[in-house]
């Protein structure tokens, strides 16, 4: 029997000797490392954008939900207000909103892709509606033209949940540069990871600093300006923010990371090919990737109709998978606190009966590729 986890991350010694050197260097916390990381993303997400140089920003945070947080408060999210998301997320989406005493709007999602359903954003939007959060599920972009076009008629910001989508394209444009502000996560699972950290990715230069400030307790300058030798002591309170910052050591291992994301994008999506090819004509579902985008393949989601016992044979067989998402009606504060209704959200309670999510890494061998497919075949009803 093999054993194969649900995720390893990919690390060799370029991330080891980036992260030593770095903390030989004597400069542990938010610093030149960290200006260099924010540099070389924002390079890469914005280098085919046609986007100036001075509008591109990207300010790197402590994690997906810090960045998805500043990000709300950077357009002035407030109580009472409503945020339109998908049910099918991981609860940190729900989560921020509630930050401010606002209200998570749950949109139900569509069969194929188990992104938002865009032919069902407009029945829920109100007077208090200010913002959707789009989720990009396991990478694949939602239809971010509809819902571009839905906000700008009703008036709303567009914050993208891209912690599953890097490096992904929405009909040739690199996810991070579509939105009011987009945020990526770097989680030990992620496609990119610092352990943990985040990033936010916008061109509006107001939210930009807004978020940069708010990283770091509302100061309006980092600890880089202060504590070097060009600093001053004297520095400023201008907003009530919060403790975000990444280090250097985490914006060291992002770096090396960084190098490798399309050769990393390319493995993933070979094993894709490969999962997808075996469960062609079989009881095994496969996930649907619509023509126009490309998705970084975070997530390789079946549907099979004995999900729960899938789940127990491949344990026992030594493969570990996991389930993308419980939706968020289905958890109980959220359930109690905002009366959501099982019956409101069809297509999500499907899905989530059925979905079961595969290992897909770019250190997993064609070998344990093959045993995975054999042995969820042998099991799937
Ligand atoms: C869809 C989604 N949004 C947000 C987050 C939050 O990211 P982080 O764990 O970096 O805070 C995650 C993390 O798993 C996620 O899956």
């Amino acid at each position: 029997m093999m054993e194969i986890p649900f995720h390893k991350p990919y690390i060799t010694d370029d991330e080891i000797n980036e992260v030593v050197n770095t903390i030989k260097s004597g400069w542990l916390t938010m610093g030149p490392k960290t200006v260099e990381f924010e540099e070389n993303f924002k390079e890469y997400i914005f280098r085919d954008s046609g986007v100036g140089e001075k509008n591109r920003f990207a300010i790197s945070l402590n994690s997906g939900t810090a960045a998805l947080h500043l990000a709300l408060k950077a357009i002035g999210l407030n109580a009472g207000d409503e945020v339109i998301i998908p049910t099918n997320t991981f609860i940190a989406t729900a989560e921020v909103v509630t930050y401010f005493g606002a209200i998570p709007v749950l949109c139900d999602i569509e069969e194929d892709t188990h992104n938002i359903d865009v032919s069902k954003i407009e029945a829920l939007i109100t007077k208090r509606t200010k913002a959707i959060i789009p989720v990009h599920l396991g990478g694949q972009p939602c239809d971010m033209d509809e819902i571009i076009d839905i906000a700008k008629r009703n008036k709303l910001y567009v914050i993208e949940d891209a912690a599953h989508a890097l490096p992904s394209k929405y009909k040739g444009k690199m996810i991070g540069t579509i939105g009011d502000i987009t945020c990526f996560s770097f989680y030990a699972t992620k496609t990119l990871t610092t352990g943990e950290g985040g990033m936010a990715t916008t061109t509006n230069e107001d939210y930009a600093k807004r978020i940069k400030i708010n990283r770091l307790h509302g100061i309006s300058r980092d600890a880089w300006d202060r504590y070097t030798l060009k600093g001053s002591w004297y520095y400023e309170v201008v907003d009530n923010g919060y403790k975000y910052n990444t280090t250097d050591i985490n914006a060291a291992l992002g770096l090396a990371q960084l190098k490798k994301i399309d050769w990393m994008n390319e493995r993933r999506a070979e094993v894709a090919r490969k999962y997808t090819e075996a469960f062609k004509g079989t009881k095994v579902i496969p996930p649907v990737v619509k023509a126009d985008r490309e998705t970084s393949w975070h997530l390789y989601v079946v549907k099979v109709n004995n999900r729960s016992e899938l789940f127990e044979k491949l344990k026992e067989n030594g493969i570990g998978t996991s389930v993308h998402f419980i939706p968020v009606h289905k958890h109980p504060y959220y359930k109690e606190t905002y009366g959501y209704r099982d019956e409101n959200y069809p297509v999500a309670n499907y899905v989530f009966e059925k979905s079961l999510s595969l290992p897909i890494y770019p250190g997993l061998t064609d070998k344990e590729l093959s045993y995975i497919s054999e042995t969820v075949l042998k099991y799937a009803k």
